[in-house]
């Protein structure tokens, strides 16, 4: 039979990639969002690629009662991929309880409605490398200590970790956590990808929008860190083989493969790439030549950060596989079909 699937945040950059991913591997998927950082075209979009129009519902996960009724409705979810949160880190820092609130009272709320199955359903969560700070050590793996969070974002990040394992050593459910590194880049059919609002913080999207003319220029945030070519390296990964990687979790946990109740994957290629880097792929990539300016650092910023993905690799028997150049090759053509107001379009009949 079907499995069906819940996930929060389906919407959103990553969930709508993994709704791509569940529904091509055979699950059924229940899509839940508050669209607080996303569009509802984004669910008529994902059936265009899959052929399947997944069911879509905007619930707010802090509003317990109505998250009740859901699960009510839908008693037989075998599984969670939790995606829901805001994820602005310098917003965090202005508007700290609005991020504590949100990102860990939706979790609380979904736990509890979880528990209440009487099939505890397993879960996978989005966590972020961001719970590592500046490692001591690199390539990190899941054994590095987890620093003390830079901004309240992360610290969500690193109490929802301990809420989950907690509620693990308590009850009856079972979880996977993903510390992603940097997800870029959009599915290879150019119908979904990133949608900042606003100005992006984050690298790619700010390539792909100053190239789309949205902005006057890239500045790249100090060129004198102890690297290489003096600019920050991180872990780029592209979104579809993030997205895979979650299938494969799901597959984990329910079949009941794990070694224990919770398990943490570290979620990147295991190789770093510097910002300038990155800008050369664009440049290359693209055919275009980027106005780029040099600026100072970014205050919070590590200076370089890359995955060990030696655990995901053998125990989950995944691999990121693709390059810089696809990633961006692919965050490129998603800039250009919003330009060209894909987004516009009426659903295919
Ligand atoms: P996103 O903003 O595109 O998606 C998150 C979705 O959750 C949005 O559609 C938003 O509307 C929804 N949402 C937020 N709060 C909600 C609530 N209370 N109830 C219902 N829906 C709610 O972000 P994303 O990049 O797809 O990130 C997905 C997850 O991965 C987040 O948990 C994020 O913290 C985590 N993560 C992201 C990155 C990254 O660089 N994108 C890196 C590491 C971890
Ligand atoms: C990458 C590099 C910048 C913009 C963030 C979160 C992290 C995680 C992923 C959620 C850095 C440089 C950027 C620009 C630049 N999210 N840069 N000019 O900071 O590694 O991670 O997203 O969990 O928690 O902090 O990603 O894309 O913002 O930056 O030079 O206009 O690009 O300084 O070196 P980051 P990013």
């Amino acid at each position: 039979m079907t499995k069906k699937i819940l996930v929060t945040g389906g919407t959103g950059y990553i969930g709508s990639h993994t709704v791509v991913e569940l529904q091509q591997g055979g699950y059924e998927v229940l899509v839940l969002d508050n669209l607080s950082n996303s569009l509802e075209k984004i669910v008529d979009q994902v059936g265009r690629i899959t052929g399947r129009r997944p069911l879509f519902e905007r619930i707010d996960l802090c509003d317990a009662p109505a998250l009740q009724r859901f699960f009510q409705q839908h008693s037989d979810i075998q599984g969670v991929i939790h995606f829901a949160a805001l994820k602005a880190v310098g917003e965090s820092v202005t508007q700290p309880l609005r991020y504590y609130r949100n990102n860990l009272l939706s979790l609380l709320n979904l736990i509890d409605c979880m528990q209440a199955l009487p099939l505890s359903p397993v879960m996978v969560f989005s966590s972020s490398c961001t719970v590592y700070g500046q490692p001591d050590r690199l390539p990190v793996n899941e054994l590095a200590p987890v620093k003390e969070a830079l901004s309240p974002y992360g610290n969500t990040k690193q109490v929802s970790e301990e809420i989950i394992r907690d509620a693990i050593q308590a009850g009856s459910l079972k979880a996977i956590s993903l510390r992603y590194f940097n997800p870029i880049g959009a599915h290879e059919s150019g119908l979904i990808g990133e949608l900042p609002q606003g100005k992006p913080n984050n690298l790619v999207p700010y390539i792909t929008q100053t190239a789309i003319g949205k902005r006057d220029k890239l500045r790249v945030f100090g060129n004198d860190y102890d690297t290489p070519d003096g600019t920050c390296i991180r872990d780029y990964i592209h979104v579809t083989d993030l997205s895979k990687a979650h299938v494969v979790a799901l597959d984990r946990l329910l079949s009941g493969k794990g070694d224990g109740a919770y398990e943490v994957f570290n979620l990147g290629t295991g190789r770093g790439h510097s910002v300038l880097e990155v800008i050369r792929s664009f440049e290359k990539t693209s055919g275009m030549s980027l106005p780029v300016e040099m600026a100072p650092r970014r205050p919070g910023d590590s200076e370089k950060v890359w995955a060990d993905t030696t655990w995901a690799n053998l125990k989950l028997g995944w691999k990121a596989e693709k390059k810089l150049d696809e990633m961006m090759a692919s965050a490129w053509r998603w800039e250009k079909n919003l330009a060209s107001g894909i987004l516009e379009e009426p659903p295919a009949s």
